[in-house]
């Protein structure tokens, strides 16, 4: 449902228009100064500006069609032509009544809403995912979660990285270890056995295990090498062996994903648009865009306009090998074909160290008329830095995995919620579910609420800490709204109707109508942190609201009615909000 922000836009570019000046200028927004006025518009310096006109007579005519409004109180000019408004009781009062009963919690949908693929995670198999792929599948998640919210049709894909020379390495380094797998034999056509020859574990000690061994001994990496380059090229053992890891991979994933309520539409990865490969050389050979280079085919992609160095696409290198740019091309191709409808847009949320990777990629898709450069995006972001401001590292200094990440954050929620005051009666196993809860928060939260291209440190004390901007505040804070609700409820008071009249009811209604904005500047800037923001001044103007006024020891009956219908407004719109992060809040802590 339309906002009050929105709304008085709508009129006030009305009022612009009819003096024939564009509507643009009367976007109105939530005003900086509350003690002055609740919204403002700054339009009439610049529609004064374009038109050589004086701004406060400008001004001073939009404000006087303002005040026929019936939401508007007064609409006053101030300085050199600021509009400033104050809106009526009644109309935040109706506001907060559609906030409460509204699905969307007083959102609206995009106008502009596509068919949208989403690609993240981007886990490799064997390798372990570490901290980086933790910000990929958080900010991935939101931005699926955000962009169907608002009405986009998007599809996920993890794009898991299954091609490289990492499944050579797991080749070898098995072979020596079980030579007699029937895998290995040369004549091997099949049947695949359902049991898989390996366990997670066994990847997870096979791929270091091999690659140690490859940097000391080039003879040994070129026999990966070459068991990629014959994987590749179709030995069925080798695809055989390729699906068991993956399988056994994705399975682990799932687990780790899922902890942190991260999920995808697809599990596909560079492996699987292998045979599109030869067809998409081809094509780019056909259309003349593929040039021999030493024994190598490239993809030119550089433009005079460029200001840095733009290596070309390596679409087959000179041993016959295929890597990462032609995987990502093979996969915009399979996507284009296959997905219905057929994708309007491609999202990448990748490292943003990737961006080269991705332009070249990008450009050279839009060449082959595969899809237009601006409908594919890269949606980049830092890395996380440990307390030394370099990247985080475990105490050992390896990466850090994500299934010790998790480990860390539980323990660290358990510890922060032994010192908080639970319900006594609150048994082990609610208990646990409500330390996974606070564990995910802390996580989720503390990556989404940074600007997402700036890096940030990781500091799970802070992070799994209930003050300050954090996932666990907020947390907190919708179960303090809940079992004020619960709590009124069980005393036999229920929610009646908002009336407004009190400064904090009238603010606290202010941020609720400020949610739609919120999430569509999110949406269109790729930004969570956006939304984040919103979600703590939500949470901070119940806070003042709740400190201000008597809610369920109110003894005026209709007022007692009208703030717990308030609160259950703020707990529906802060409980879809971190929905929207992937974040649960439970019944109760
Ligand atoms: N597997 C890659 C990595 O770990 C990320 C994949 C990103 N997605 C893509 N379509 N390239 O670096």
């Amino acid at each position: 449902m339309a906002s009050l922000a929105k709304e008085l836009s709508a009129a006030a570019g009305a009022a612009f228009d009819a003096m024939g000046l564009e509507a643009r200028f009367g976007e109105v927004r939530r005003s900086d100064k509350p003690e002055l006025a609740d919204f403002q518009c700054n339009g009439a310096m610049a529609a004064a500006k374009a038109a050589g006109r004086n701004p406060r007579e400008i001004a001073g005519e939009i404000a006087a069609k303002l005040k026929e409004h019936p939401s508007v109180l007064s609409a006053e000019v101030a300085g050199p032509g600021f509009i400033n408004l104050r809106v009526s009781d009644a109309a935040l009062s109706a506001r907060a009544e559609g906030v409460r009963g509204d699905a969307m919690a007083g959102a609206e949908k995009a106008a502009d809403a596509q068919v949208t693929v989403i690609d993240f995670g981007g886990a490799n198999v064997a390798k372990p995912m570490h901290v980086g792929h933790l910000r990929s599948a958080v900010i991935g998640d939101t931005l699926q979660r955000l962009l169907r919210f608002l009405g986009d049709e998007v599809t996920s894909d993890v794009h898991l990285g299954d091609w490289g020379l990492q499944m050579g390495h797991l080749v070898t380094e098995l072979q020596d270890e079980q030579p007699d797998l029937i895998y290995f034999d040369a004549s091997y056509t099949g049947p695949y056995p359902a049991e898989p020859p390996v366990t997670i574990d066994d990847l997870g000690r096979l791929y270091p295990q091999a690659s140690n061994k490859a940097k000391a001994d080039e003879a040994r990496n070129e026999r990966s090498q070459k068991a990629v380059a014959e994987m590749q090229a179709g030995r069925a053992g080798y695809r055989a062996l390729l699906r068991h890891f993956i399988d056994v991979s994705v399975e682990a994933l799932k687990k780790d994903y899922g902890f942190l309520n991260v999920s995808f539409d697809l599990w596909k990865g560079e492996s699987d648009v292998d045979g599109l490969i030869p067809g998409l050389v081809e094509r780019f050979k056909a259309a003349g865009l593929a040039e021999l280079s030493d024994g190598a085919w490239i993809v030119p992609v550089a433009r005079e306009s460029d200001k840095k160095e733009m290596p070309p696409v390596m679409l087959v290198n000179s041993r016959g090998g295929t890597g990462y740019h032609t995987t990502d091309l093979a996969t915009i191709l399979d996507r284009m074909d296959t997905l219905k409808p057929t994708p309007e847009r491609m999202l990448y949320v990748v490292d943003q160290r990737q961006a080269l990777h991705f332009e070249q990629v990008f450009r050279a898709a839009d060449k082959l008329g595969l899809i237009a450069e601006d409908r594919l995006e890269h949606i980049g972001f830092g890395t996380v830095n440990g307390p030394d401001g370099k990247p985080f590292k475990t105490r050992e200094g390896g990466v850090l995995r994500l299934a010790d990440l998790q480990a860390m954050a539980m323990e660290e929620a358990e510890k922060k919620l032994s010192a908080a005051n639970l319900p006594a009666d609150m048994g082990a196993e609610e208990r646990f579910g409500v330390a996974k809860k606070v564990a995910v928060a802390a996580l989720r939260f503390s990556d989404l609420m940074n600007t997402r291209t700036t890096n940030y440190v990781f500091d799970l004390d802070r992070f799994t800490s209930f003050e300050g901007k954090t996932g666990p505040y907020l947390m907190y804070a919708a179960v303090r709204v809940k079992s004020v609700l619960r709590k009124a409820a069980e005393n036999g008071h229920s929610a009646g109707e908002v009336m407004v009249s009190e400064d904090a009811e009238r603010a606290l209604v202010l941020q609720l109508d400020g949610f739609g904005a919120a999430l569509l500047g999110a949406r269109e800037k790729r930004m969570p942190h956006i939304l984040c923001e919103h979600l703590y001044s939500l949470a901070q103007a119940f806070s003042s609201f709740y400190a201000a006024l008597p809610i369920a020891s109110e003894t005026d009956s209709e007022k007692r009615a009208s703030r717990l219908a308030l609160a259950d407004a703020v707990r529906h719109q802060l409980e879809t909000g971190l929905g929207l992060l992937g974040i649960d809040v439970p019944e109760r802590m």
